[in-house]
This record gives C-alpha cells, sequence and structure tokens, in this order.
C-alpha cells in the first residue's frame, strides 16, 4: 500500500487537500484524511492528477533503438508525469500487421513503465499504396495513423475511413498534402479535403499537430456544423515559438513552426475548444542525426519531459486555462476521442497518477533528460509544474 499525504488535488476547478490510499494496482480510497501505517509520500504543496495521456509519441522500437527505444521512452514519459501514450507506426517493422505489430506489443509488455497503445499504420509500411490488414488489428489497437507522411492516395483514406468506423478506431491524421509538403498551404490543403471525407464517411477522424490558422478555421467551422467525430491536437511548440524563434537543428519539426499569427490562432483553437488536447509528438533523433546541416537534419523535438510544465506554467497558471480544462486537454479528452481504458482520480480506478511541484520553478538542463534525444529547443527554461512522483498501476515509476 502507498499513502499520498497533503496533495492538492483539482475539484470543481479547486485545488483541494486529500489523502490518496493504494492498494495493489488500484485507488483504494480518496479521503480529506487518511492515516494508515504503510509506504508514505509527503505531497504537500503538490498537484495530484490523474497522469497525463499523450497520444502522439515516437518511441522508435522496434526499428530505430539508436534513437529512443521503448524503455527510454517510457521513462521519459514517467518523468514528464505521463502515464499513458499512443506510439506512432513509423517504425520497422511498421504495424501494418497483426504480426508486425506483436512485435512491438511484446517489446511493451517487456520494457514499458507507462501504458502504451500503439496505433497500426494506415497503410502498409506508410507507402500510401495498400491499405494496412485493419480488420487483422482492430482489436489490438485504438487508433491508425501515417504519422510521419500525409495520407494522399484518397482512395486508401477513404477505405481505412469505412474499416475505422466499423472497428470504433480514431484515425490520426499528419496532414500534409505531398505537393506543397512544410508549406503552410500543405497543412492547410490535406485538412480541407480530409474534413470533407471525414463527413462523409462520419469516422472519428482526428488531426495532429494543427498549425496552421486556416486549419483550425476549417476544423471549427465543421464541428459548429454538428460534425463531432472530427477533432485535433496541439503541440506545446506551436504553441509557444514561431518561425522567428528557430535558432538551430532543436527547432526544426513537421509540420514546422510557424507565423505569430498562426502560434496566437493555435492558442485561440486550444482556448475555444477546437483543439481538445495537447500532444508531445515527441520525436528524438541522434545528436549525430540533429547535428547535420539544418536543411539536412530530421524533423522531429523530444517532448514527453515538457508537455505538463510548458502547460502548466503558460496557460494555467496564468489563468487562461481552468483547472478543470487543465486535466480535459491532457487527460480526459485524449481517452475520449480515442476511447482508451478510462482514468481518473477516484476509488476503483487504476492508481495512474502524477504529483507535480507546483511550488518552484526548475530550469530544464539536458543533464536530466531520461530519453535518449536531447533535442529540445526548451532546455534551458524554467517552469513550474514538473513531477516529484509519477505512478503507474500501482508502483511509483518515477521519482524525483
Ligand atoms: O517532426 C516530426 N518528427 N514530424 C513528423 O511528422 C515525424 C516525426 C518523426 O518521426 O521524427
Ligand atoms: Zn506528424
Amino acid at each position: 500500500m502507498i499513502l499520498i499525504k497533503n496533495g492538492l488535488i483539482i475539484e470543481n476547478n479547486r485545488l483541494v487537500k486529500k489523502d490518496i490510499l493504494i492498494e495493489d494496482n488500484l485507488i483504494k480510497q480518496i479521503e480529506d484524511v487518511i492515516d494508515i501505517d504503510c509506504e508514505i509520500i509527503d505531497a504537500s504543496n503538490s498537484l495530484v492528477m490523474p497522469g497525463a495521456v499523450d497520444v502522439h509519441v515516437h518511441l522508435r522500437e522496434p526499428g530505430f533503438v539508436n534513437k529512443e527505444t521503448i524503455k527510454t521512452g517510457t521513462l521519459s514519459a514517467a518523468k514528464g508525469g505521463i502515464t499513458s501514450i499512443m506510439s506512432m507506426p513509423n517504425l520497422n517493422p511498421c504495424p501494418d500487421s497483426l504480426q508486425h505489430l506483436n512485435v512491438q506489443l511484446e517489446l511493451i509488455k517487456k520494457d514499458a513503465c507507462v501504458n502504451v497503445y500503439p496505433f497500426a499504420s494506415v497503410s502498409v509500411n506508410e507507402e500510401d499504396k495498400i491499405i494496412s490488414d485493419i480488420d487483422q488489428v482492430a482489436d489490438s489497437v485504438y487508433g491508425l495513423s501515417d504519422d510521419g507522411r500525409g495520407v494522399n492516395n484518397l482512395e486508401l483514406l477513404e477505405e481505412a475511413m469505412k474499416k475505422a468506423l466499423k472497428y470504433n478506431l480514431t484515425i490520426a491524421s499528419h496532414a500534409e498534402d505531398n505537393f506543397y509538403k512544410y508549406d503552410r498551404l500543405g497543412e492547410v490543403v490535406a485538412v480541407l479535403r480530409e474534413i470533407e471525407l471525414a463527413k462523409k464517411i462520419g469516422c472519428k477522424y482526428h488531426f495532429c499537430h494543427m498549425s496552421v490558422k486556416e486549419s483550425f478555421d476549417a476544423i471549427r467551422k465543421a464541428q459548429q456544423e454538428g460534425f463531432t467525430n472530427i477533432t485535433c491536437e496541439v503541440s506545446p511548440h506551436h504553441l509557444m515559438l514561431n518561425e522567428n524563434n528557430i535558432k538551430n537543428a532543436n527547432f526544426k519539426m513537421n509540420p514546422p513552426l510557424r507565423l505569430e499569427t498562426d502560434r496566437l490562432a493555435t492558442i485561440e483553437a486550444l482556448l475555444d475548444g477546437t483543439a481538445c488536447m495537447v500532444a508531445s509528438d515527441h520525436a528524438p533523433h541522434t545528436k549525430e542525426e540533429k547535428s547535420l546541416e539544418y536543411d539536412k537534419c530530421p524533423n522531429g523535438i523530444i517532448g514527453l519531459e515538457t508537455m505538463i510544465p510548458i502547460i502548466y506554467t503558460n496557460f494555467v497558471k496564468t489563468n487562461l486555462i481552468s483547472l478543470d480544462k487543465f486535466l480535459d486537454i491532457l487527460v480526459y479528452n485524449p481517452i475520449k476521442v480515442f476511447d482508451l481504458p478510462k482514468r481518473d482520480l477516484k476509488a476503483g480506478y487504476p492508481a495512474d497518477i502524477a504529483i507535480l511541484d507546483i511550488e518552484s520553478e526548475h530550469e530544464y538542463t539536458i543533464d536530466e533528460i531520461l530519453s535518449k534525444g536531447v533535442n529540445s529547443p526548451f532546455i534551458g527554461n524554467k517552469y513550474y509544474g514538473f513531477t516529484k512522483y509519477t505512478i503507474v498501476n500501482g508502483k511509483i515509476v518515477y521519482r524525483k
């Protein structure tokens, strides 16, 4: 048993002091005061929340273990207070069949210290030519994605949408048109045509890392028309940075940092609910890869360890986002959109808990990074809300 003493939990938009008792893998009891002789975590003046759910993580294993492994990636998640992640399928083998997916599922069983729900790919090897064996993998996944690349084969996409509808899977779209590529138009053109298709088929359709004002306008309009099946996420870097902030390869990702007007539109979308969640797009690369010339180095930045501190410091502490909404965008909405197993800070639920230091500022340094990648544009910045403890299924998986 573990007893979390004197922590502050979020109840009706307020911080309330409670004790939480964990027995085995479950939350056993939450009360004003619990006194039991067992292992005690002192959570005085700390925010105790259900662990965050990040639906956009590149774990790199199997296939690219020089960049990250399931072990290091999930440790990095734990450090960031994230207790469930969805892993992207740009892997080798690519999870386009049950056999290929099983390679990853076995590694997850062996090495993951947080809950990992893999995406299956939309197309075989994300090549946009042949549809993946969705019938086969449907029972083992919650979502489909070809993230890293846009699906431009619209016949194939429509086929995948029909399967997604049939099996209640959510498609997570890396919306990018292959002609316009990284240009703002590359995103907008893809978003517009995919919205039309998602309206027609009616499957759950989720746009990843939206970054352009016109994309948000289009998604907002579809939602206002009643298409609640259409959702989107935004990433901390598109909320915090624009193209003028680019200093080096640690500021290079896809979609890239955009105009200041796009950044403001990204914030607006999060505040007005057009974007119902934040996801990190954690994309580790090796130091060698990232030290290539800017134009030649790969896209991607790590983000698991800084997502909660960035959102807490810049949006919650500043009262732009309420405490309840903080939980919605980091925990409840991701679960809802992908229909993941329920998590909550209530008796009877799995004990997946993050305990955050909201009292003191901490500078994020390269030495503390638990990911194999150190490609973060946020190193050297100071934030509130770093994790003191993370608990997954009743076990302490991170302790500062
Ligand atoms: O920046 C990115 N990195 N964007 C992507 O779409 C892919 C990802 C990666 O896998 O490195
Ligand atoms: Zn992507």
